[in-house]
């Protein structure tokens, strides 16, 4: 099963199984990650599961496309690394992967 790993707003760091199939969010819901609030359940229309993902995984994880685009200028300190969560699907090619949880209470 692909580990992920999460840095939570508070630099708590997790590495967790998250099944291949479910999102990266849903991963971290699943395993009480602070600071995904995931509050539109996953319909990339909220944007507070927003995080960053580590630059060595830019590549692998790719760009938004333009909903998530959209969605993210809702996001608290966007940066060039931003992704929705709910957005990023877990897979065997994501294995090791790092996201650091991004600010989305404020
Ligand atoms: S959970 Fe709302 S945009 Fe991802």
């Amino acid at each position: 099963m692909p580990k992920i790993t999460y840095i939570d707003v508070n630099g708590n760091e997790r590495t967790c199984d998250v099944p291949s199939g479910i999102s990266v969010m849903e991963g971290a819901i699943q395993n009480g990650i602070e600071g995904i609030l995931a509050i539109c359940g996953g319909s990339c229309a909220c944007s507070t599961c927003h995080a960053y993902v580590d630059e060595r995984w830019m590549d692998a994880v790719g760009k938004p496309d333009e909903i998530e685009d959209s969605t993210l200028e809702l996001a608290v300190e966007r940066r060039p690394n931003s992704r929705l969560t709910c957005q990023i699907e877990v897979s065997d090619a994501l294995d090791g992967l790092v996201v650091r949880v991004a600010n989305n209470d404020g």
